[in-house]
This record gives C-alpha cells, structure tokens and sequence, in this order.
C-alpha cells in the first residue's frame, strides 16, 4: 500500500538572534560560527510561546491550506523533547487550541500521543503513523505527525550557539502527493547512551558535545548498514560492482543540530561506504594521505576522542575529502539544499531533519530540478541514543505543494533580538505579557496557572 508525506507545513517564530552580534558579544569569532557550524540566525520564541502554540500554528497552516476538516483526520501525534508536563501529553494542548477554531469536540474522535526520545521521535512517530494506515486501520483518514521544540541552552555554553525554535506539520495518508515511503526498509540502532539529556526539572540539557558528534555519527551508520541490507534484500535497490547505497539516494537529509553537522555525516558515510570501492583509490592520491586509524580500533568513543594523534590526523584527513571533486559533487548535488533552511533558523531538535527535507524541495524547486521519482534519504538521530535511516520516492503531483514553498515569507516580517533582550527572555526574566511581538493569525500563551489546585494548567487563545 501507498503511504508517505502528503504535504509538509512550518511555524517558525519571527524573533530571531544574529550569529554575528551573538559571536561578538561571546568574544568568538563570528566565522567559527558562520563558516565553522553554519550558522547565521537562530529563531527565538517570544514570551507567549512555547512548543505546544508553536505545533498547533503548524496543524492550523496545513489543515487551512489543504481545507481540512478534523473528521478527515484520524490521528494527531506530537514528537518533542521540549515536553510541558510529565504526564498531560502535548497533542491535548494542540487539540483544544485547534478546537477553539473548529469547534468544541470537532477532533473528539482522534487518537493521538506525545512521542520522546530526543530529536528521533518524530521519525518514530511518522513511521508508526505510516504503519497504521498500512494496517487498513485509517479508514481513509490521515494523520498530522507535528515535531515542534525549542532548543535551549546554557548561557556561555559551547551548545549556546546551536539554538533555535519552530514546528513542522506533516500530513501523512494513502495518497500522499510529496513523497512515497519506501517499504520494508526502515532501519533503526539504538544504545543508552548519555550524549545530551535532560534530567527532570532541568530546563536545558547536560551536554558532552564532541561525544555526542561522534555517537550521532556512529548511529547513524549502524541505522545505515540497517537499512542497507533491508533495501538489497527486499530487492529496493539492485548494487552493481563498484556502486554503494548511496549512490542511489539522490538526496540526503541529515538531523541538523547545527547545518554543517549535515556535512560532517555526509562526509563519514561516504568515507565509509567509499573505502571499499575501486573509486577510493583516486580520492585517497588526491587526498595525499593514507586514512588514519585510531590506536585502538575497537576502543571506545572516549577512547577514540582521546586518541589525540588520531583525531588530528582524521580531523585533517576529513577536511582534505571534503575539498575533492568527488566530495564536493555528492554534497552539491545530495545535500547542500537541505542546509540552507538550519543556517537561517537553527536547530529544532525533533523539526531539524524535516525542516531540512522541506529546505531541499524549496531550494531545488527554485534551482529548477526535476525532483520526480527522485529518492530522498533521512538520517534521523536522537542523543539518548537512537537512529533511524528511512527513504522515500517523490511524487509525480509534488509541483502542486512545492511551488508554494517561500521559506522568508512562510515565516513573515523577523525582528532582531539584541543580545541583552535575548538573555531576558533565554533567563525568563520577562512575564508572559510582556511580550517583544503582536500576533496575528495565531495561538499564544495567555496564562500559566501557579495556585496549588490548578498548578501549571495553561491557557491559549486564538489571536484572529
Ligand atoms: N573560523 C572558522 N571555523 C572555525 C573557527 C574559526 N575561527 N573556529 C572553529 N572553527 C570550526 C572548527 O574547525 C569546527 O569545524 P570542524 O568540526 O569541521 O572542524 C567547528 O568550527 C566547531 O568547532 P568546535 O568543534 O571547536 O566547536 P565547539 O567544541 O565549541 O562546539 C559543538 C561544537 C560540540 C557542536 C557544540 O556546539 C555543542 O556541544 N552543541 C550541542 C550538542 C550538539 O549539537 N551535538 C550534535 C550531535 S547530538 C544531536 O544532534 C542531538 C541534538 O540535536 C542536540
């Protein structure tokens, strides 16, 4: 059976933080994250929003723009690591703010859950919600699988500058006019693992960030090596000599914490994949160096990141691959869209890869490829630590829902945030009210409630 993205909606919320005036106010310098991590803008929430207005202004835009009605929509899942309530799950919130525009009870009859873990649980959820309409359980129905967050970090901390905030809507039914799902070939590793987590009451994460590039790529190759397998022996993909798996993914979409991690996995998947095949011979001359090997091969990730001599000599070896021809045509043609939407927003956790996947539709659109039929890979990757390497096949309709796509003005009139009003709101020194921006068209948070009955209850409104 048909089942994939049938058209894919974003909220990105209009306040934002310049890299620049961010790297000079830390004493950095500004092209360490510019060119270093490819970062230019992070989108910051307003005093009124949090990820729960932020997925339900998602749901809205795509239930408007497809003119849906909720008895059209079965399921509505929430996929977030920026969870309001140990208990009380996110799609409730969405479900009565998008009720205030439909009607009391009008989504009454549609099942939903909130979904953790890290940034990979809306790959889970999407996949789950797939695999629901396979079951013939939809009855003709589709689901909305939303991933919104809001990535914070400590002040002064080395992840401070990978920020960000927004949602992703995704429409996913029978007869999808984006993408098709490939079936049978999802593939998943997992591991406990403590890269980046978020202990009870704790509002930013404790992070090991060296550790957590390493194991995101690690994953993500195990997921690969997965889904390799699923896709030779179900017959998806037929390898001829000298080929890799990549070779038949036209494109790639990586989870961006920060954009230039997309290249960074890009580049260790095809020394991987490329080592074995005749072509390597030609990029190692070029690359004048043999691949270096940590001392231990077996060794563990800390024993590989305190391998010095090792991580200097792959540091230099990576960066010398990722200056050949062959490089360089894989990343333009596979990938570089799919960067260009992170570098202007940020990262968005669960909404990175697919922020990242609506990045390279738009972008190529406007580049004038032909994306029919054309493969799309997904990397997906939650700290914690899970991955999940997945793909799908555009569809021939796709036109009609790319040809709208305008990332600036999807996400309206920014406004920059000074340094000092930034730390206000990241130090939530402002109240609720004392919000930066007016909105139109759009749920905000009117009210938390602090009485011991009614204690973190919170309250929406629909500003028409
Ligand atoms: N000019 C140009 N480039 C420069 C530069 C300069 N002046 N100074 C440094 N750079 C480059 C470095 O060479 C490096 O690039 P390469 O890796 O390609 O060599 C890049 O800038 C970053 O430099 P560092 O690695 O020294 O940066 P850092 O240690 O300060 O922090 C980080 C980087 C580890 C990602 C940190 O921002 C962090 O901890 N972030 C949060 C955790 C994170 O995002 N982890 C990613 C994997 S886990 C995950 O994906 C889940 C999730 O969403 C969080």
């Amino acid at each position: 059976m048909t089942v994939g993205i049938d058209d894919i909606a974003i909220y990105i919320p209009r306040l934002f933080v310049d890299a620049r005036d961010f790297a000079k106010a830390r004493g950095m310098d500004p092209d360490k994250l510019q060119r270093g991590l490819g970062i230019s803008q992070m989108a910051m929430v307003d005093t009124n929003q949090d990820p729960a207005c932020m997925a339900a202004n998602a749901c809205l835009k795509i239930m408007q723009k497809n003119d849906l009605s909720p008895n059209e929509v079965g399921r509505l899942y929430v996929a977030t690591e920026s969870s309001l309530d140990e208990s009380k799950a996110m799609n409730s919130y969405v479900i009565g703010m998008l009720e205030q525009v439909y009607g009391d009870d009008s989504f009454g009859h549609c099942g939903g859950i909130e979904c953790k873990f890290a940034c990979v649980s809306g790959s889970y959820a999407l996949y789950d919600n797939s695999n629901w309409i396979r079951a013939g359980e939809a009855e003709g129905k589709s689901a909305i699988v939303v991933v919104s967050d809001i990535a914070k970090y400590d002040l002064g901390s080395s992840g401070e500058y990978t920020q960000g905030a927004g949602a992703v809507a995704m429409l996913v039914n029978d007869r999808p006019r984006l993408l098709e799902f490939d079936p049978k070939v999802t593939a998943t590793s997992i591991k406990n693992e403590y890269d980046f987590y978020r202990p009870f009451g704790k509002e930013t994460p404790i992070v090991h960030g060296q550790y957590s590039n390493l194991l995101y790529l690690l994953q993500v190759k195990k997921a690969l090596m997965l889904y390799k397998e699923k896709a030779l022996s179900s017959g998806l993909i037929k390898l001829k000599a000298g080929e890799t798996i990549l070779d038949y993914i036209d494109f790639l979409n990586m989870h961006l914490p920060y954009s230039n991690m997309g290249k960074k996995a890009m580049a260790y998947l095809l020394r991987h994949e490329w080592r074995k095949l005749p072509r390597w011979k030609k990029v190692i001359e070029k690359i004048g160096m043999e691949e270096p090997v940590p001392k231990d091969p077996r060794g563990t990730i800390e024993s590989v990141l305190a391998d010095s001599e090792f991580m200097t000599k792959d540091h230099e070896f990576t960066k010398k691959f990722t200056k050949t021809e062959e490089f360089q045509e894989a990343y333009d043609s596979k990938l570089a869209s799919s960067l260009i939407a992170s570098q202007m927003i940020g990262n968005l956790y669960t909404a990175s890869l697919y922020l990242g996947f609506r990045s390279t539709l738009e972008f190529e659109f406007q580049k004038g490829t032909d994306l029919e039929e054309k493969r799309f890979g997904f990397g997906s990757y939650g700290s914690g630590s899970s991955a999940m390497v997945f793909s799908g096949v555009i569809k021939p309709t796709y036109k009609e829902i790319v040809r709208d796509m305008n990332l600036e003005s999807e996400i309206g009139n920014r406004v920059k945030l000074s340094l000092e009003e930034y730390e206000e709101i990241h130090e939530n020194k402002r109240g609720l009210k004392e919000n930066f921006l007016k909105s139109k068209k759009e749920f905000v948070l009117v009210d938390v409630k602090n009485t011991p009955e009614s204690s973190g209850e919170r309250r929406y409104v629909y500003n028409s």
